[in-house]
């Protein structure tokens, strides 16, 4: 398996571009088994999860030829079953139930089960295809969904789950009549699904707020799109940028969607300017502990907070980082203490000290953001960093060596 060795200590310095954001392809990729054709997908980024999204809706008949744009060809579904073998590994998988019940009428999903940073279940995804006309049944760890018709619904979502929201929208294109989705996700990439569906002709109102209305209708067309650019892989190289005092320009860089990040990191003393698609951080300027707490969007993404604590462990003072929306999502801390990070985690809360230096170790970590705030740190510790697990970060960075690199970090891809 291979692993990333870094040599920190060295500024980053000139032009990384920004690729299309994984959270808003998996579900676009989920949403052209609605109408049968030829979808053309622009910024589909070359990613692992892509991959597997790609091999589990060919076991569903649909097809692709690889370019730019990515052609998907989803005339013939001839299969409705997300395997277990598959969910495991990408819980995003789970995309595909709304599209298949609304499609097909029938959907056979294995359930997830917990994950490295949390129980996540997908009770709400449940919850609201059965206010739909769903019957649901738990079949040998498996979802079985069924339906004769759909039928709008009004669905009060407990918590503002992005996969749900994703997935009820899915399911309610299709249904007579209207659907409305309250408490529902505003995340941007919620928005990108909801402008591709409305794109292949559905009725959606109230995109990006957190009521969607959706009116059925009776039939989709196949689409063109292009996806918008990931907001936190530019988050991640503002990070980078910031850690090792570099000067980057980022630029394909969803810019409004990064306010809340943008705000921390403005706060904690990073020197910023911003286009509407591009942001440069300057070198210079002193790092400050600042406090953050995880939000549903716009608030602070849970997205985000490894790699900020990244850069909090070498910031002047204390922050205090308070994760509201996953149980379990610290476990970059006992790696980043390892580099020499000085962090105190009592239940969801990490009191971190910053440290004028961290020293490079091997490290390892069990997610794929966890994995990002080792590299991030690595670029800025003494000595080697060997950062190992490497499929975490293929999941969700493209071509993060490469691109690191050419902004002059000292950092290859080897085989452990
Ligand atoms: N939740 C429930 N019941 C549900 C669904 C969610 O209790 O039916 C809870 C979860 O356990 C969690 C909270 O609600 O505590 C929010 O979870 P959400 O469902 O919004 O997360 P998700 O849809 O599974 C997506 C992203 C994650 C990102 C979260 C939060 C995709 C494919 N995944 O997950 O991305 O962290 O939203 O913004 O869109 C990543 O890219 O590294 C990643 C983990």
């Amino acid at each position: 398996m291979d692993k990333i060795v870094i040599e920190g200590g060295l500024p980053l310095n000139g032009e990384v571009k920004i690729s299309g954001a994984k959270n808003a392809a998996l579900p676009i990729l989920a949403a052209t088994l609605l109408a049968p054709g030829v979808h053309r997908l622009a910024n589909v980024p070359p990613l692992a999860d892509i991959r597997t999204t790609k091999r589990l809706l060919g076991l569903m008949g649909l097809q692709f030829e690889d370019g730019e744009p990515l052609l998907v060809d989803s005339t013939h579904l001839t299969g409705w079953m997300a395997p277990y073998e598959t969910v495991k590994t990408m819980r995003a998988a789970v995309l595909v139930l709304g599209p298949l019940v609304a499609r097909a009428r029938q959907a056979s999903v294995s359930l997830p089960g917990g994950c490295a940073i949390g129980a996540r279940p997908i009770d709400q995804h449940l919850k609201g295809l059965e206010a739909m006309g769903v019957k649901i049944t738990l079949n040998q760890g498996y979802v079985e969904a069924k339906a004769k018709r759909l039928h709008g619904a009004e669905i009060t979502l407990d918590t503002p789950t992005v996969t749900g929201t994703e997935n009820l929208m899915m399911a309610a294109v299709l249904a007579d009549g209207t659907t409305r989705i309250h408490n529902a996700a505003q995340e941007p990439e919620v928005m990108d699904l909801a402008r591709f569906l409305t794109v292949m002709g559905a009725k959606i109102e109230g995109i990006g707020t957190d009521v969607l209305t959706i009116h059925g209708v009776p039939e989709l067309q196949p689409a063109t799109y292009t996806i918008m650019p990931d907001r936190i892989e530019a988050g991640t190289y503002l990070a980078a940028a910031a850690i090792t005092k570099g000067q980057v320009t980022i630029t394909n860089a969803p810019v409004a969607h990064l306010s809340a990040v943008l705000e921390k990191f403005h706060e904690a003393g990073v020197r910023l300017s911003a286009t509407e698609s591009s942001i440069t951080v300057h070198a210079g300027g002193n790092l400050t502990g600042v406090d953050i707490r995880t939000h549903p969007y716009p608030g602070f993404p849970t997205d985000m907070q490894a790699q900020f604590m990244a850069l909090m462990s070498v910031a002047r003072g204390a922050s205090v980082i308070t994760e509201t929306i996953f149980e379990n999502r610290f476990m970059h801390v006992s790696e980043l203490k390892r580099l020499g990070a000085d962090i105190t985690v009592t239940g969801n809360l990490a009191v971190v000290r910053g440290r004028r230096q961290l020293q490079g170790a091997p490290v390892m970590a069990t997610d794929l953001r966890a994995s990002a705030s080792l590299v991030v740190a690595g670029l800025a510790a003494a000595g080697t960093t060997e950062v190992l697990r490497v499929y975490h970060l293929d999941r969700g960075y493209a071509q993060l060596v490469e691109k690191l690199a050419a902004l002059g970090a000292r950092i290859k891809r080897v085989a452990a």
